[in-house]
């Protein structure tokens, strides 16, 4: 066998195993990330690219079902059909405040009196449940109706119960209300929450809430567009969703920045 010959054998030889890495790379097999998505779990990371995590998302309401200003008897309060809106369009879970007493009288009147005294006596009444933990979560709606210009003081309430898991996270405030607004609820949730990050907040008319439910939805989409929520329409945005590390927030998830 000449020199020549022998070339030609390590030739072919190298270029089988050139071949072999080739078809096992490709499949999968060698190298790339695959290994490390198997120690990870499903990666959905990868494909996000340089995008954010998704957040992980609460809603906290209080409302009140019963005789109510210019809407008479409501079997859902108008500050839960915004919060259902809020859950339907980020995939948030949702934790209602319930009073765990029944203070609350069913008539308007009866109820204004009631909560005026709460008010003066700066009552912290009790609710039920402790609510969801809130480690798993980044981002918290916290909504309310006005009452005498304020938050209800069922929300101080939950506030200072939460003092800790709320600390460090994004809290975003929304009201209802017949005509005070937001009322100042962004800014007593900073003074309630000073360790909180507090977005912008959105106001609603309660009567809105009942009788105009097409126009408060888009005003609903609108606000979270423009806070970075939006919903994921090409597939490799919907990859992005891990059913596994994300599945709170499944249908939607939170860019911070850009897009
Ligand atoms: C006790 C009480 C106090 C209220 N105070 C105000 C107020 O100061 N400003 C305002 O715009 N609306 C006020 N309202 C109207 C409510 O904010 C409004 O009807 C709200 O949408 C009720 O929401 P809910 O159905 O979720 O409880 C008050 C209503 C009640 C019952």
């Amino acid at each position: 066998m000449t020199a020549g010959d022998i070339m030609n054998s390590y030739l072919k030889i190298f270029s089988l195993l050139l071949c072999l890495a080739f078809v096992l790379v490709s499949a999968g097999c060698i190298g790339s990330d695959s290994n490390k998505d198997d120690q990870t779990g499903p990666s959905v990371t990868a494909s996000a690219g340089n995008q954010q995590e998704p957040t992980r998302i609460l809603v906290v309401y209080f409302s009140r079902t019963g005789e109510q200003y210019n809407v008479g008897e409501i079997t859902e309060g108008n500050t839960a059909v915004v919060a259902g809106m809020i859950a339907d369009k980020t995939g948030a879970d949702v934790f209602e405040i319930i009073p765990a007493e029944n203070r609350y009288p069913r008539t308007y009147d009866e109820l204004l009196e009631a909560a005026q005294k709460e008010q003066d006596e700066n009552a912290r009444p009790k609710y039920l449940g402790k609510g969801p933990d809130l480690s798993d979560y980044d981002t918290i709606f916290i909504g309310a109706p006005v009452w005498w210009g304020d938050w209800p003081m069922i929300m101080y309430t939950y506030f200072e119960n939460n003092k800790d898991g709320l600390a460090g996270k994004t809290l975003i405030p929304f009201s209802t209300h017949e005509g005070s607004g937001l009322s100042g609820f962004d800014s007593k949730l900073e003074a309630a929450c000073p360790k909180s990050t507090v977005g912008k907040g959105l106001a609603v008319k309660g009567t809105d809430a009942q009788n105009d439910q097409e126009n408060v939805k888009k005003a609903v989409d609108e606000w979270l567009s423009g806070l970075g929520f939006w919903k994921p329409e090409t597939s490799d945005e919907k990859m992005c969703l891990n059913e596994n590390t994300w599945s709170k927030t499944k249908y939607m998830f939170r860019k911070r920045h850009g897009l």
